[in-house]
């Protein structure tokens, strides 16, 4: 490591460090490449010098730091991404919530919730969706407006309705969306059984004892330590035998949680809980 880069290093966990003691707001679990990437992003968008000096305004100016907090999330997502997951989940995981009288869906980090319409439509069509609670959180208040609000921009569409055949959707994308000028509303009936809120992942507690849990593309910005105190958090949060559901990208299966979860698709990165008393035994 270059001396620049140790020093940038250095800066970076002194900023998190005095954001945590001053606003109480935890980013010191994250990636640290990730973290610092968008650390200095914030340097040269402001035209400030050092990481130094984005320490200073932050910790002197409130307003500042309510202004940059959004962009310490990254919040890129979009209506069935990954394909190939949501025809897993229906050919897969559906014809075991067939069984049950209810069903509790928790998706934790749902940024601007694309992925969460998604799941309504598959459940829609899976004639699932009228039993169904779907708990959507994520730290972001700004991208949890858009997801309430459920518009998004025409320009989407195409990519939309391409990943919605992939996914083995029954019908067509617009059949569940209004288009109103430049942008495009989803139904209301998809809305309905959908509760946005902010829950961080980091300070809050269970609040849901869930059947599903997808937490897609979002562990991949925490690191080890931080991984290991948020599967604990999903493994309270399932029922026995729930599923959890990440990114493509993610897995979990460190020497601390490989008594809590069975991975049973490789490809898809789904998970199902142990019963509790299996656990008890393996910990
Ligand atoms: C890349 S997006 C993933 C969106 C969606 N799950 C997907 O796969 O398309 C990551 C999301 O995680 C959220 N996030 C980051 N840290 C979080 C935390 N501590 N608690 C809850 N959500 C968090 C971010 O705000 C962002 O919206």
């Amino acid at each position: 490591m270059n001396n620049a880069t140790e020093s940038e290093d250095i800066e970076a966990k002194l900023l998190l460090e005095a954001i945590f003691l001053k606003y109480g707001t935890d980013f010191r679990g994250y990636s640290r490449l990730s973290v610092k990437r968008q650390i200095l992003k914030m340097v040269s968008d402001n035209g400030l010098k050092n990481i130094s000096e984005l320490q200073h305004k932050m910790i002197w100016d409130g307003d500042f730091f309510e202004k940059l907090l959004p962009k310490f999330s990254i919040n890129v997502t979009e209506h069935f991404r990954d394909p190939s997951f949501y025809k897993y989940f229906r050919e897969d995981i559906v014809p075991v919530l067939k069984t049950y009288p209810s069903l509790k869906i928790w998706h934790a980090g749902c940024a601007t919730g694309q992925e969460v319409y998604s799941m309504a439509i598959l459940l829609e069509e899976e004639n699932l969706y009228g039993k169904t609670r779907i708990y959507a959180t994520d730290i972001n208040g700004k991208a949890l407006d858009i997801a309430k609000e459920g518009v998004y921009q025409n320009k989407e569409l195409s990519q939309c309705s391409k990943n919605y055949v992939k996914a083995g959707g029954k019908k067509t994308f617009s059949e569940y969306i209004a288009v109103q000028d430049q942008n495009f509303v989803m139904d209301k009936r998809i809305k309905n059984n959908i509760f946005f809120f902010d829950h961080n992942l980091v300070a809050d507690q269970t609040f849901v004892e869930a059947h599903v849990i997808l937490c897609r593309n979002v562990l991949i910005y925490f690191d080890e330590d931080l991984t290991r105190r948020v599967v604990k958090l999903f493994y309270d949060s399932l029922h026995n035998q729930g599923f959890l559901c990440l990114g493509s990208r993610e897995r979990i299966m460190g020497s601390a949680t490989r008594d809590k979860f069975n991975l049973i698709d490789m490809n898809e990165k789904v998970y199902r809980r142990y019963p509790s008393a299996l656990a008890n035994r393996a910990g």
